[in-house]
């Protein structure tokens, strides 16, 4: 197969169900996840390791983990709050993990009860272990171009905390627009500052809420930025719990028609995309709420 031009890291099955109201089963995640592979989705973010009580939808995470068929070639990352997340992430078998901070210590601390200094710290050993094994790491960088709690963010903190991140020897950040507030000049401001940081588009994933129907700009303006990786999730679901507000993550099948049309290779099959978007829809007995989920594919 050729190499993707841009790759896109699916977070639906985490991201997108983790801020639904209705807990889908573990037997359909894994059908979704499967589906999600049948597409050619690559990346697979699969769930979390992080407390019950904080994210029910997450609960089943260890059965998932132990149930799941992992295909050759496919990445099929967690996230990590803690050491307990580690524990449980070494006992799963997993081969790729995810830290998860914030730009704000307003939403870290909502999110993970910890400011950004402290998650800097719980991380460094999860790092140095998962390193040692040879696991792939990703960290966000929540609240990238605003905050819930605080509204605008100053792009120097996010400067400084993906320059901590990539010294603790983390592989890709995603940076995340959590509540969907970004327009290009945004996206030019921080992602300029990153890359005068020395902190090129090789490293730099984005991760956008379309909340106020700006993603698929933001992913045209960061194409011509140079950055090569979008996170999206099948059937535009999700949302951060902890970001009140925020709506669906950009949909994958909104991403992929969008590259398609552009001529950009992705490996991704749309018709298989439909197909997880539609389960996924029936699991979370709702509409499919993006574009090309309803209107389908061109010519169809
Ligand atoms: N997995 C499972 N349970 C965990 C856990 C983990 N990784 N970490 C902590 N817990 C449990 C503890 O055992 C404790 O349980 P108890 O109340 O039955 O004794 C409880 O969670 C609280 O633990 P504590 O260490 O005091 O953590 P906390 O209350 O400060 O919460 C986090 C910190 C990180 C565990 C919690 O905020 C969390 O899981 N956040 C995740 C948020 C998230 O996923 N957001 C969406 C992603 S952007
Ligand atoms: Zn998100």
């Amino acid at each position: 197969m050729t190499r993707p031009e841009v790759r896109i890291y699916e977070v639906g099955p985490r991201d997108g169900l983790q801020a639904e109201a209705t807990v889908v089963s573990t037997d359909a995640k894994l059908h979704f996840i499967s589906l999600l592979a049948e597409a050619g989705l690559s990346e697979i973010e699969t769930a979390s390791f992080v407390s019950p009580k904080a994210i029910p939808q997450m609960a089943d995470a260890d059965q998932l983990l132990a149930r799941l068929e992992r295909r050759p070639g496919v990445r099929y990352p967690v996230l990590v709050p803690n050491q307990r997340g580690l524990d449980r992430a070494i006992a799963a078998d997993v081969d790729a993990i995810c830290l998860f901070t914030a730009a704000t210590d307003a939403y870290a601390e909502h999110n993970i009860h910890m400011t950004v200094d402290e998650s800097l710290a719980t991380f460094a050993p999860i790092a140095v272990e998962a390193r040692r094994r040879g696991w792939w790491i990703r960290a966000y960088v929540s609240t990238a171009f605003g905050c819930p709690y605080t509204g605008e963010v100053d792009e120097r903190s996010v400067v400084s905390v993906s320059e901590r991140l990539l010294r603790l020897g983390v592989d890709e950040l995603s940076i995340s627009d959590t509540v969907g507030v970004a327009a290009p000049t945004d996206l030019r401001r921080v992602l300029g500052a990153l890359t005068a940081a020395g902190i090129g588009s090789e490293t730099v994933a984005l991760h956008l809420h379309d909340t106020r129907g700006t993603a698929l700009a933001n992913v045209v303006t960061a194409m011509e930025l140079g950055v090569r990786c979008f996170d999206a999730s099948t059937g535009g679901t999700g949302g951060s719990p902890f970001a009140p507000g925020s709506a669906g993550n950009l949909a994958t099948e909104d991403l992929v028609y969008l590259l398609d049309r552009e001529g950009v290779r992705t490996g991704i099959d749309l018709e298989g995309v439909l197909a997880a978007a539609r389960f996924v829809a029936d699991a979370l007995g709702q509409p499919l709420s993006s574009k090309v989920g309803r209107a389908g594919g061109w010519p169809s």
